[in-house]
C-alpha cells in the first residue's frame, strides 16, 4: 500500500511538473518561439545607386536595403573576378583597382534562416577610365649582342582598354612588332648592331597619349667586350638615347645636333661636360630636371670624361 502511494506521487508530482511547463511556454513566449512568429524570407534587395568607379582606383557601394529577417548573409553569384567582394554582414560590395572598364552586372544572394533569395542584377557597377597620361617598361632599356631576340614585359599604364603602336613605325625595321593589345615588342634576333627606339602610342576610347623612347633595345655587335676608352657608338650613344639627349638634341632642330650626331658632340664637348656636371639646384642642368629627368649617375659622367680622355673613339 505504502509502496502504490510513493508511486501515485512521483505520477502526481511528474504530471503537475509537466503542466507547470505547459503553462510556462503557452504564457510567456521564450526568445525562440518569438523569432519563429517574425521569421521572414529576404526580398526586395536594392542598392540605391549605380557604382561608378575611375580605372585604377578602388571603390565600395552603399549597404543595400533588403526585406525579411536578421542575421542575414550576403554573396556575390557567379562573379569570378575575386577584385569584386562583398561584405558578407552589410552586403556592401567592393571594387577593387584593375577591372577594365565596363559596366559589370552584379547579383547577389541573400541568405537568413527561412530562405536563400537572389537578386539578378542587384548592382550596377561602371568601370570608367582616362585618357592614358604615363606608360612604362620595366626595364626600358636593354643591351643585347646580335643574333638575340628580345621580348619586352608588358608596360604598365594608368588607363584601361589601351591599344598600343609603335608611332615611328618607319623609323624602325619590320620584323619589330607589338602586340597591341598588351603592348608586348619583339625585336627578332635578325636586326643589324644599332640602337632601337621606340616611340610608342596609346590610344583609348577616353583619348590617345604618345612617348618618346617608351623601350630602347641597343643590339650591339655579337660578342662586344668594351676597350679601354668608351666608344661613341657603344658607350655615348646609348646613355644620350637612355637620358633622352637623343630625344630632345636633334640633328637639325633648332638645339644643337649633340644627341645623334658625332662630330657635334665632339665639338660641344666642354660645354656638355659642364651642362651635366653643375649642381642639379643649378640651372642650365642637362637633362632638365623641370621636364622629369634625373641627372647622370657618376658613372655615366665618368663614361664623358673618359671618353674625351680616350681621343673620342668613334
Ligand atoms: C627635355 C629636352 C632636353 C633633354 C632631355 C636634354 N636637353 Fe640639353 N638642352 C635642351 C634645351 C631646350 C637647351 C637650350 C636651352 C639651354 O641652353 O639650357 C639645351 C641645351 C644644352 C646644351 C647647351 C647648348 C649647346 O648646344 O651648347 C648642352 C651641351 C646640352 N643641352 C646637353 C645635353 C645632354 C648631354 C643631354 C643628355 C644627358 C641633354 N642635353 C638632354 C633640352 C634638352
Amino acid at each position: 500500500m505504502k509502496r502504490y502511494l510513493f508511486y501515485l506521487l512521483a505520477l502526481e508530482c511528474l504530471l503537475l511538473g509537466l503542466y507547470a511547463c505547459r503553462e510556462k511556454v503557452s504564457k510567456e513566449p521564450g526568445p525562440d518561439q518569438r523569432v519563429t512568429n517574425e521569421q521572414a524570407p529576404p526580398s526586395d534587395l536594392k542598392y540605391s545607386d549605380t557604382l561608378f568607379v575611375q580605372f585604377g582606383r578602388n571603390a565600395i557601394s552603399v549597404e543595400p536595403t533588403v526585406n525579411g529577417s536578421r542575421p542575414m548573409i550576403f554573396e556575390l553569384v557567379n562573379v569570378t573576378d575575386n577584385r569584386f567582394s562583398i561584405n558578407s554582414q552589410t552586403g556592401q560590395i567592393t571594387v577593387r583597382g584593375g577591372v577594365p572598364a565596363g559596366t559589370y552586372s552584379l547579383s547577389v544572394k541573400a541568405t537568413n534562416a527561412k530562405a536563400s533569395y537572389i537578386k539578378n542584377n542587384a548592382l550596377v557597377v561602371v568601370v570608367w577610365t582616362i585618357v592614358p597620361s604615363r606608360v612604362e617598361y620595366s626595364p626600358s632599356f636593354v643591351v643585347v649582342d646580335s643574333g638575340t631576340a628580345y621580348v619586352t614585359a608588358a608596360p604598365t599604364t594608368n588607363a584601361s582598354q589601351v591599344t598600343y603602336r609603335i608611332q615611328n613605325r618607319s623609323e624602325v625595321p619590320a620584323g619589330i612588332v607589338i602586340d597591341s593589345l598588351t603592348g608586348i615588342i619583339r625585336f627578332p634576333d635578325t636586326l643589324r648592331s644599332n640602337i632601337y627606339r621606340i616611340r610608342l602610342q596609346l590610344v583609348n576610347s577616353a583619348g590617345a597619349f604618345s612617348r618618346t623612347d617608351a623601350f630602347i633595345l641597343v643590339v650591339r655587335p655579337r660578342g662586344y667586350t668594351p676597350g679601354a676608352y668608351p666608344t661613341w657608338t657603344w658607350e655615348i650613344r646609348p646613355i644620350l638615347a637612355r637620358r633622352g639627349c637623343t630625344n630632345c638634341h636633334i640633328t637639325r632642330g633648332h638645339i644643337t645636333g649633340i644627341g645623334t650626331d658625332y662630330q657635334a658632340l665632339v665639338n660641344k664637348h666642354q660645354e656638355v661636360m659642364k651642362r651635366i656636371t653643375i649642381p642639379a639646384w643649378e640651372p642650365f642642368i642637362m637633362p632638365p630636371p623641370a621636364e622629369g629627368y634625373d641627372p647622370l649617375t657618376p658613372e655615366e659622367i665618368q663614361t664623358f670624361r673618359k671618353w674625351a680622355e680616350g681621343g673620342f673613339l668613334r
